[in-house]
């Protein structure tokens, strides 16, 4: 743990502020106060095969499982043998049931039209069931067939819910990937997930200009021949060239295809999509979800965290986050869908055309839950109050984070500038591949303290523990581990059985294992204290060290480099790189020079997540006698913090005080 992490513990042990529920909202809540909790995560985890199946009673089945659970560690097989089909539960459940011209899925694009209005659009159940039936078919004559991986790399635009959801409608994987990834990324995961087929768009807005998506799928499509087939959604009206047998225009397609596409039963362990995230070496995993397990527990985690109400008219939901990332997908698009509240997405940035975007969006569409990311909160209070006091905000009841862990200051500012000091803050941590929430508090149910993700949510049985999986004491630091499985968890990384079985499944024996260090506070509260593997988290995206490492390496100038996180006011977390070049090292303007293009470099590789903050040349790195890379001195001096370690171990120690230097 670097010094910076375990002073944040620090001010997290100071921590005594609580705000139980406002009473009013406990009242109407679906779990309604502390005990009614601990009552239910009681029962769930002792008697899980009874509670899951109460939940997934409430969804739609094509055929019912024989058996709950079949658990081999670490393998999950969850309500073998039933069939359903997710987007049938997201859309046609509730066209039957009489909903069907109720409003689904709102969108707002991110460019004001010229009366200064933006284009809005409203889709009813009805209306996704005709446009997914009829994209699917358009799949279908593409010649995807069900278990055949679909990559989607797409803007925020209604046709990516629609792609995803036609997916799902006949059982062909997505591989969705967040538009700020560069071509080489495309490439990768075209390859890895051996994918035949892609789905663009043009271009995407961000910040009133059009990235040029087509134009990177068309770069990363000069390195692999893999696809035969790319469908473009047009946007942004940008320039793009289009190859004759491979590329076709969605719109041209569509206008053919019929719009009856009955919703294929799957079994309830059919891949439902593939989605990559960093991990401690330089390759992204490809994560695995089936349909089942991921829908139920989708479902169930949005209703409750969420407090999710169907039948409420004023309900509207809102996540800011990208459906490129896991929240997106479990919290835009399915557990969202599947409740039959409506979903707000949101095309672009939040400062566009300025900066109370957001505030604007929750005030003219009556947002009634929000969920967004500690980043961008620390960002919008930068940005000051006063974006925010030009608007109505009063339709707001329950507030949620996501990403990285929230900092106290941060956590006040939500509830009390956004807040009003009446919201219930959801602070809910999970991951890739969790598939859905994990700790979390119930906002009608949970006393919230500012910084932690407090408890359990239903189902799921965390602990802190030590390496030999022994529960730590109160306060304790230890590894946050979940202890028996649960319906969502990732079923494997895609091609590669022993990776999936080494990052998760081996560091506590018969634990599941996120790479979280945490601690258990007096009331019961978790608090996670940072990633214990070489993941850094800058603005909640996971970006692994060594991915970094290999980029800088593969420019000509550089010989060797290592890279570490730095706290950061904004991103929680910045990158620093220390490089050792070729050549000698430049001075003054050459050396920007070369810092900039490294850094161009690394962004044309991996896209600006992983784009050194800061850059430091150096003749060595910091290496014990026994050769290993000293990453706590570099991440003391990243974070420019006093050098008080040992630094006997050292083998060159005038290398520590050249880089102090130096600065960022
Ligand atoms: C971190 C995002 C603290 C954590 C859903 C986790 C959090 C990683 C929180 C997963 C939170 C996510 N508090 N840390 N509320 N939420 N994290 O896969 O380190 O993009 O392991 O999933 O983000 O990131 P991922």
């Amino acid at each position: 743990m670097s010094s910076n992490e375990s002073a944040t513990t620090e001010s997290m042990l100071q921590e005594s502020r609580r705000f139980p529920p406002p009473a009013a909202f406990a009242e109407q809540a679906h779990i309604k106060s502390p005990e009614e909790y601990a009552a239910l995560h009681k029962r769930s985890v002792e008697d899980p095969d009874a509670f899951w199946a109460e939940v997934a009673a409430e969804l739609h089945w094509f055929d019912k499982w024989d058996r709950v659970l079949e658990w081999n560690l670490p393998d999950a097989k969850w309500f073998v043998n039933g069939k359903t089909n997710l987007c049938f539960n997201c859309i046609d459940r509730h066209i039957e049931a009489g909903h069907g011209d109720k409003v689904a899925l709102v969108w707002e694009g991110e460019v004001p039209k010229d009366d200064g209005s933006f284009e809005i659009e409203r889709y009813t159940y009805n209306d996704l069931k005709r446009e997914v039936s009829t994209f699917a078919n358009v799949l279908k004559a593409r010649g995807v067939k069900k278990g055949d991986v679909v990559t989607i790399y797409m803007g925020m635009v209604p046709q990516l819910a629609i792609a995803m959801l036609a997916c799902a409608r006949i059982g062909a994987p997505h591989s969705i990937i967040f538009g700020g990834f560069s071509a080489q990324a495309i490439c990768d995961r075209v390859e890895d997930g051996q994918s035949e087929i892609i789905i663009t768009c043009d271009g995407s807005w961000r910040r009133g200009k059009p990235v040029p998506l087509k134009q990177n799928v068309d770069d990363a499509l000069k390195m692999t021949d893999r696809v035969k087939n790319v469908i473009v959604y047009r946007r942004c009206n940008n320039d793009v060239q289009m190859q004759a047998g491979r590329d076709h225009w969605w719109h041209e397609l569509d206008k053919d295809a019929s719009d009856d596409c009955p919703a294929e039963p799957m079994d309830s362990e059919d891949l439902l999509f593939i989605l990559y995230t960093s991990g401690s070496t330089g390759k992204p995993k490809g994560i695995m979800h089936t349909t089942a397990g991921y829908m139920v527990h989708t479902y169930l985690t949005s209703k409750l965290t969420f407090d999710l109400k169907p039948d409420d008219p004023d309900e509207m939901y809102w996540c800011t986050a990208d459906i490129g990332w896991i929240t997106g997908h479990s919290y835009i698009i399915y557990g969202i869908l599947a409740n039959r509240v409506p979903t707000l997405m949101y095309e672009g940035g939040p400062n566009f055309p300025a900066e109370d975007r957001f505030w604007d969006v929750i005030e003219r569409q009556k947002v009634t839950k929000f969920y967004t990311a500690p980043t961008a909160i620390r960002t919008f209070m930068k940005w000051g109050d006063s974006h925010v006091e030009k608007h109505d905000l009063s339709s707001l009841k329950v507030l949620g984070t996501v990403g990285e862990p929230i900092n106290p200051e941060a956590w006040m500012w939500y509830h009390r500038v956004i807040g009003k000091e009446n919201c219930p803050i959801v602070d809910t941590w999970w991951q890739t591949e969790t598939g859905g929430h994990m700790l979390t508090p119930l906002p009608g149910a949970t006393t919230t303290t500012p910084g932690s993700c407090c408890k359990p949510m239903i189902g799921i049985d965390a602990a802190v523990v030590n390496s030999e999986g022994e529960e730590v004491g109160t306060n304790e630091g230890g590894i946050l581990v979940i202890r028996k499985p649960w319906p969502s968890m990732l079923r494997g990384i895609y091609g590669d059985r022993e990776r999936f079985i080494d990052t998760y499944w081996s560091k506590v024996e018969g634990m599941y294992c996120p790479a979280d260090g945490a601690r258990v506070d007096e009331d019961g509260n978790f608090w996670i204290t940072g990633r214990i593997d070489d993941v850094i988290l800058v603005a909640g995206h996971n970006i692994g060290t060594m991915e970094v490492e290999s980029a800088l390496v593969s420019h000509d100038a550089v010989a060797e480099a290592a890279v570490v996180g730095f706290p950061h006011d904004v991103k929680g977390n910045g990158v620093a790189a220390f490089v050792i070049l070729r050549g000698a090292i430049p001075q003054g303007d050459e050396a920007d020079a070369l810092k900039k293009a490294l850094t161009k470099h690394v962004r044309g590789e991996l896209g600006p997540i992983g784009q050194p903050d800061q850059i430091r040349f150096t003749e060595a790195l910091p290496k014990t006698r026994s050769g290993k890379i000293m990453r706590r001195l570099l991440r003391d001096i990243a974070a420019g913090n006093e050098i008080k370690q040992d630094t006997t171990t050292l083998e060159d120690r005038t290398i520590v005080d050249k880089l102090v230097a130096q600065g960022g």
